[in-house]
């Protein structure tokens, strides 16, 4: 049997298989779920010990990150597989059309937290180095793999990891599926992803909540202020206002342009899965570059005051907002940290205090994708799909590959089966089986083209 017919032979295995890891909450947001997370650690050790010589469990100041290193041979590339077992709240529950942590089959998807981001997308991999080594013997390239449980959380485990054991992880190429594919049927590789800086602001007023018909009119509302301070942080044409913030930022080239605008993408498609009535977005871009292109400020939650059943009169002491800003090439995530901190200052009254704080930083990446590795990939998705396979951009964020590009300066190589509507951090996540069982040839077609390339 070759690694194809053994992949073939062993599609319920491998789901029932699959199901078993996604059955494990490991929210790593949670600390009610840190032996759940630790959990899925040891499923993922216990999975690589029939396939590599070194297999561990790595204990950190946070969640445990797992290591494994197939037998050298020599002369044949090193390539390291990253991915994350950990997973988001599966929040509001009662959205889910079937639980989030029991996974089930519907119309061609599996439906579960995590079957996309990215235990599936994980399983791939650990299905296609065991149809390698169960086929063949043993793999084609060195495989070095290391899988963290902290990326949801934007967490420091891993980075520290990386800094303290450079030798360890060094590597020829990095292989990464946790990102998606632009459409059904169109196999992707992604040479860039947006990077992130999370912000918390917190603002006070009143030294306590207030009656405000006993004090309103007289004192300012550091609800009123929140709202007013992110009104002005766009302009009309959704521009972000932070002075400086665009002085950096990449123009895309004329070849990316078209490039980009010749993609197989269906605005009608982009429309129906976003649903809003209209859209709007960045003058002078299309919706592609709009995505993958250029930087962003979102506003991604604001709280205060009283928002339980019928009425309460008070004039909140403190409000509370959570933002967050992609980044794109040339970005320099500090440099945005300091430039939306003086803006926001500059903005705010003297009737309020502000506290800031900066949850998490990650830079963007971009790589040039004409590079034999990254054919080897497109090769092995055309394979695997029987699809013509494209070059794409992402507007996401994995702070490892830019970590990794910056400590070693290797091709990072993202090849994703998500897709679109794959509703990775919402209810009902699903992953396509067919991209899931294609996404298993393709991985072990990746591994068999880097042996050659
Ligand atoms: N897998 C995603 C990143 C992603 C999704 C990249 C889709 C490209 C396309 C990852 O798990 C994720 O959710 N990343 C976070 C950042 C992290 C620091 C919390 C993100 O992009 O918001
Ligand atoms: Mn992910
Ligand atoms: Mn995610």
């Amino acid at each position: 049997m070759n690694p194809i017919e053994y992949i073939d032979s062993r599609r319920d295995a491998n789901l029932a298989d699959l199901v078993e890891f996604l059955k494990i909450p490991s929210i790593s947001t949670k600390s009610e779920h840190k032996a759940d997370v630790e959990r899925a650690a040891l499923w993922v050790v216990q999975k690589l010990r029939g396939q590599f010589d070194t297999v561990e469990l790595i204990p950190t100041k946070g969640h445990p990150l797992v290591y494994a290193q197939s037998h050298r041979i020599p002369g044949k590339p090193t390539v390291l597989f990253y991915g994350h077992y950990d997973v988001q709240p599966s929040e509001p529950d009662n959205l889910w059309t079937t639980p989030a942590f029991e996974p089930a089959v519907r119309g061609g998807n599996l439906y579960g937290r995590g079957t996309a981001d990215d235990k599936g997308q994980v399983h791939i991999h650990l299905a296609a180095f065991e149809a390698l080594k169960k086929t063949e013997g043993r793999l084609p390239v060195n495989v070095k793999v290391i899988i963290e449980g902290e990326e949801e959380v934007g967490g420091p485990s891993l980075y520290e990891y990386v800094r303290t054991n450079k030798e360890r992880l060094k590597s020829d190429v990095l292989i990464v599926s946790d990102t998606s594919m632009l459409g059904p049927g169109v196999p992707s590789v992604t040479y860039a992803l947006r990077g992130l800086n999370y912000y918390q602001i917190e603002l006070t007023g009143p030294a306590q909540d207030l009656h405000s018909g006993v004090f309103g009119g007289a004192v300012p509302n550091p609800l009123t202020i929140l709202s007013e301070l992110f009104a002005k942080l766009h302009d009309k044409n959704f521009r972000v206002t932070v002075p400086g913030f665009y002085d950096d930022v990449a123009t895309i080239s004329k070849a990316e342009r078209k490039a980009l605008k010749s993609l197989p993408w269906k605005l009608s498609d982009f429309k129906k899965h976003v649903g809003s009535p209209a859209l709007a977005g960045e003058k002078g871009y299309s919706i592609i570059e709009q995505l993958w292109c250029r930087p962003t400020l979102e506003l991604n939650g604001m709280w205060g005051g009283y928002t339980g059943e019928g009425a309460k009169t008070v004039i909140p002491a403190k409000a509370w907002a959570k933002f967050s800003t992609r980044l794109v090439p040339n970005q320099e995530p500090e440099k945005i940290v300091k430039q939306v901190e003086k803006h926001i200052r500059k903005l705010l009254p003297k009737t309020v205090t502000c506290k800031f704080e900066v949850l998490s930083s990650g830079k963007p990446w971009v790589a040039p994708y004409h590079h034999p590795y990254f054919e080897a990939a497109h090769r092995a998705l055309e394979k695997g799909f029987g699809k013509k396979a494209v070059f794409i951009r992402e507007g996401g964020s994995i702070p490892f590959v830019t970590d990794m590009y910056d400590a070693f300066g290797i091709p990072c190589i993202l090849m994703g089966f998500g897709l679109p509507d794959e509703n990775a951090h919402a209810p009902d996540e699903h992953i396509s089986l067919e991209n899931y069982f294609g996404g298993i040839k393709s991985a072990a077609y990746f591994y068999q083209e880097l042996a050659r390339a």
